[in-house]
């Protein structure tokens, strides 16, 4: 693909900013509730999670800090490659935290898989996954994850933060591509 043509187009909104924002809120004060008198660490999926994770972090309104870490599964490509690769790390140690991941999406459910191994071995004092999108139908490995905004159908989305080659992350609403304008 040449790089200048930019983006592919857009199809149809499958969630809207304000169906976005309540539902965010909404889990935020769920981790609220669950929360109340502990101090979590929030680390955000990069790059996919970066949006969902800052307006979670402040819907839950708790004394908190925040933190990312980077993995990728993906080429540039609209498929997972299935191999996860840390590709940035915490700035912090977790020993002793409550760990909340916020992730964008589980696919296939290798990413959580990933994470959840990983993490496990610095011995946080507990550890939780907060994801927005959930495509239920694509799972691979068996997962379980604590929070989910929204259940969604076998397509591939964009916007929120989730991108096709790295477009679409500043959308507000999330949107399917254009499938017939896909390479
Ligand atoms: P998994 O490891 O297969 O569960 O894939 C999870 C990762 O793939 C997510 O963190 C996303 O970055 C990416 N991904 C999966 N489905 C989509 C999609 O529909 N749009 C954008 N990114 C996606
Ligand atoms: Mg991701």
């Amino acid at each position: 693909m040449d790089r200048r043509e930019g983006p592919g187009r857009l199809g149809r909104v499958v969630i809207t900013r304000q169906e976005v924002a309540t539902r965010v809120t909404d889990l935020g004060l769920a981790i609220r509730r669950d929360y109340a008198g502990r101090f979590p660490l929030f680390v955000g999926v990069l790059k996919g999670a970066l949006v969902f994770a800052a307006d979670l972090f402040r819907a839950a309104a708790l004394p908190s800090s925040l933190d990312f870490m980077g993995v990728s599964s993906y080429g540039g490509d609209a498929r997972p490659s299935g191999i996860v690769r840390l590709t940035a790390d915490l700035s912090m140690s977790i020993e002793g935290r409550d760990v909340i991941i916020v992730e964008d999406i589980i696919d296939t459910g290798r990413t959580i898989a990933y994470l959840r191994r990983n993490l496990a071995t610095r011995h946080p004092r507990s550890l939780a996954f907060c994801v927005l999108l959930d495509k239920v139908a694509r799972r691979e490995v068996e997962v379980t994850v604590d929070y989910v905004g929204f259940a969604i159908p076998d397509e591939f989305v964009v916007g929120y933060g989730l991108d096709h080659d790295g477009y679409y992350r500043n959308l507000r609403d999330v949107a399917v591509l254009d499938p017939s304008a896909s390479a």
